[in-house]
Order: C-alpha cells, then structure tokens, then sequence
C-alpha cells in the first residue's frame, strides 16, 4: 500500500494525560481553518463507584472553545481495553464524525460472545459513523490525512497520520517503553511486529504521538518522539531487531501481565463507539462475565 505522505505539512498538536489511565488523548488543529480531530479520549469512570464524570473530556472541551476551533473528527484508534471513551459526549457538546478501523467488526463479534450480548448488538460498525479502510483518507479542515491498519495488538488497531504527525495508538510506546502487549483477543505478536515496520517506513522526521506512556524508570511522562527516535532506541524492536526475536519476547512478556483494570467495562462500552450499555428496564449497566477472558 503506497500511502498519501506529506511531512511539508505541520499541524498543530495538543496531548492531555489521564493519570487514571495513563492514557493520552491528542487534539490535532489544522490552523489555517482552525479545523481540528481529537484522538483518543477518555471518559472517567470510578468502577468501584460504578459512577461515569466527564473531567478529562471537559478538559478538551474548553480547550477546543478558548481556541474558536471546529471539531471534525473523533478518532479510536483502537477498541482500548484500558480506558472509556470520551466521543459521543464530545459528539454531543461539540458536533464531528466518530471513526475507527473497519476491523472493528471483528472486535465485536468476539466480544458480543464474551458478554453475552442478544441480537440487539449490531456487529456491523453501524455504531460508528465512519469505519476505516487501510490507506483512506479524510479531511481535516485543508489537511488530507490517512489511516494504516496495524493490526498486532488488536485487528481494529489503526494508525492516523496528519501531515507530518502520526498518532501510533498502541502500536509502539516512546523509545524506553518499547511496544504494547498483543495477547488480547484477535491479537497477534508478528502481526504487531509487521505493523510496527510500517510505522517504522514513515519518513525519519516524522512526528509520532502515543496514546499511553507509563513513565518507565520513574522519569517524566512523555508521549511525542519520531521515527528516527524508535528505530535506534526503541528497547523492543529498535536497531533492526528480527521478527523471531519480538515475538519470542513479546510472547513470554504477554504471558506474565495482568488484566488491565478496566478491561470489562472499557470492552463493553468501546465496541458501542462510547455508548453505555443498557440493562434491564433502559437503565446504563454493565456485565462482568466470569472466566470469560
Ligand atoms: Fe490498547
């Protein structure tokens, strides 16, 4: 696949960490339109409360006003198993399109089966108002940008590049933090690794922003650095490291990682686009299915 790549264009580029998550939500402005995408955000939600806020997202909110922007875009870069997402309420407050890999079909077929979901869970996309092909292009603004489908970590993974900015999702961490796990569901070590050289094949000056960073070595949380960065220092796949051997350790990493916290309801509420689930008599509920996954 020959992508659309154009690094002469620059856009500007906005990131607001959750510390819940450790999850980085990007706001991606194409100045001359002030046209802008918000990637990746995040709805706050107190399990043990069982209770949803909306914090972080008002966050961006106000941002996006100070700044007389237009909302284009709500982009997933992935079905996250570790945060809610925050688009229909930004949907709802400030207008734009919620897109996410077309592989999301996948996603919730296996998940509609974990959580038992009836015949009323569309498996189709249809709670998504535009689904991704590998290489489609759309608009911000005067700004063409693209998806890549990198599946590895899950099939739905995508990574959006506009102008010289890439947003990698869970495809890769900063160099010191390596790559995200990919023993979920539907993932897959070399498909991760594979996906991983794509991004890798973007020009050397490119931009690329993460969606999580766990701040390894106690150090400053950080979510931005370039191609040129993660091919010579990234600690799992850097310095032209072979398949075999990523696969070898991300297999054997995989096999002795938790569950994320917020698996259950980051599943149950992701594959909706955000949409809480109902239960009985319409209220908002979630399930926890037992020895499901
Ligand atoms: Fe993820």
């Amino acid at each position: 696949m020959k992508y659309p790549v154009d690094i002469s264009v620059h856009p500007a580029v906005e990131s607001f960490f959750d510390p819940q998550t450790n999850t980085i939500s990007h706001v991606v402005v194409e100045q001359k339109t002030n046209a802008c995408a918000v990637v990746d955000p995040v709805m706050d939600i107190d399990y043990a409360a069982g209770r949803i806020t909306y914090d972080h997202a008002d966050e961006i909110i106000a941002y996006i006003h100070k700044h007389d922007l237009k909302l284009e875009w709500l982009i997933e870069t992935h079905v996250h198993a570790d945060h809610l997402s925050a688009a229909p309420y930004l949907q709802s407050k400030l207008g734009g399109l919620i897109g996410i890999g077309e592989q999301i079909t996948v996603v919730q077929d296996t998940f509609g089966k974990v959580f038992n979901e009836g015949t009323e869970f569309q498996r189709d996309g249809s709670q998504f108002d535009r689904l991704f092909k590998d290489g489609d292009t759309y608009q911000i603004g005067e700004i063409t940008a693209f998806a890549m489908h990198t599946p590895g970590h899950t099939p739905a993974c995508m990574v959006h590049v506009v102008g010289d900015a890439a947003f990698v999702g869970d495809t890769l961490f900063m160099p010191d933090g390596g790559s995200a796990r990919a023993d979920f569901p539907g993932g897959d070590a070399g498909q991760l690794y594979d996906s991983i050289q794509k991004v890798l094949a973007l020009p050397d000056e490119m931009r690329l922003f993460m969606c999580h960073d766990y701040a390894p070595g106690g150090r400053d949380i950080m979510w931005e650095t370039t191609v040129a960065e993660e091919k010579a220092e990234n600690i799992h796949v850097g310095k032209g490291t072979s398949r075999a051997k990523f696969i070898r350790f991300r297999k054997a990493r995989d096999a002795t990682l938790q569950m994320p916290n917020l698996i259950l309801p980051s599943l149950q509420v992701n594959m909706r686009a955000g949409v809480l689930p109902k239960g009985d008599g319409g209220k908002p509920m979630l399930k926890v299915p037992l020895n499901a996954i």
